[in-house]
């Protein structure tokens, strides 16, 4: 049977999403950056809200690059607070949503109590099955490929494009079909590198902070326009 092309059909399956822009939206307030976090994270929840109400399955988040790291260890301190206050006052609300929240990215490099808030995460909605939120905290593509090839190394075998997908932190989470990058930039910056080989990319002239629900809209009516032939010809 043919797939019919109703919205729903059109719908992405996996959002990702690239957070850009927080820091320039607070400079052009002549507000410290701190704030852009703030405002960035206020506009993440809801964001999520309204991606999963549509219907979105999957929902990656660049939370903080690997790269992101490097930045002054006050701003990293204040991304870090962030990160323990979303941990802290989301989590159960996840749960109730039926949200699984998944982490990835090398947690070796994040503080202690971070690692435990998101195990604690990981393990509270591990069965949660009407959506996921995956976030991606100390991420990087190149790195997450690395840890893959060494991991075939060690395990002294030949890989399949899909066996090396499954050696990946997103083994079970299907490619994203749309990536969202707001902030006027056009790059993908370290994120997903192999996992977005088909990923339909979106730019958005908006500061993360001012993306509205508007926009999202838009990102999704622009993808619904598109057509995906993942290097085959159209039948
Ligand atoms: C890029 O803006 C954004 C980040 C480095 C962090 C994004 C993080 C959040 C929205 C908050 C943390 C997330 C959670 C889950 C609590 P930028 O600072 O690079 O902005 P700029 O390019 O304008 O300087």
């Amino acid at each position: 049977m043919k797939e019919k092309k109703t919205e729903e059909a059109r719908l992405p399956r996996h959002v990702a999403v690239i957070m850009d822009g927080n820091g320039r939206w607070a400079k052009k307030r002549l507000l410290p950056r701190s704030a852009g976090h703030k405002a960035g994270v206020k506009r993440m929840l809801s964001l999520v809200d309204q991606m999963f109400r549509r219907g979105v399955k999957y929902v990656t988040l660049y939370a903080l690059s690997a790269e992101n790291l490097a930045r002054p260890q006050e701003e990293l301190n204040e991304l870090f607070s962030l990160l323990r206050a979303y941990f802290a006052e989301n989590v159960q609300k996840l749960k109730a949503q039926e949200i699984r929240l998944s982490v990835i990215g090398n947690r070796s490099l994040l503080p202690t109590d971070i690692v435990q808030a998101i195990e604690a995460g990981e393990r509270d909605t591990l069965n949660c099955g009407k959506g996921r939120l995956i976030l991606a905290i100390a991420y990087g593509g190149r790195q997450e490929i690395v840890r893959a090839v060494n991991a075939a190394v060690a395990a002294g075998k030949q890989v399949t494009a899909e066996a090396f997908s499954a050696l990946l932190n997103t083994a079970e989470i299907p490619d994203p079909d749309l990536m969202i990058r707001t902030g006027r930039e056009t790059r993908i910056s370290n994120f997903l590198l192999w996992q977005a080989a088909y990923t339909e990319l979106y730019f958005s002239e908006k500061m993360f902070p001012e993306f509205s629900e508007k926009d999202l809209d838009a990102a999704l009516r622009d993808y619904a326009s598109r057509e995906r032939r993942f290097g085959r010809v159209k039948e």
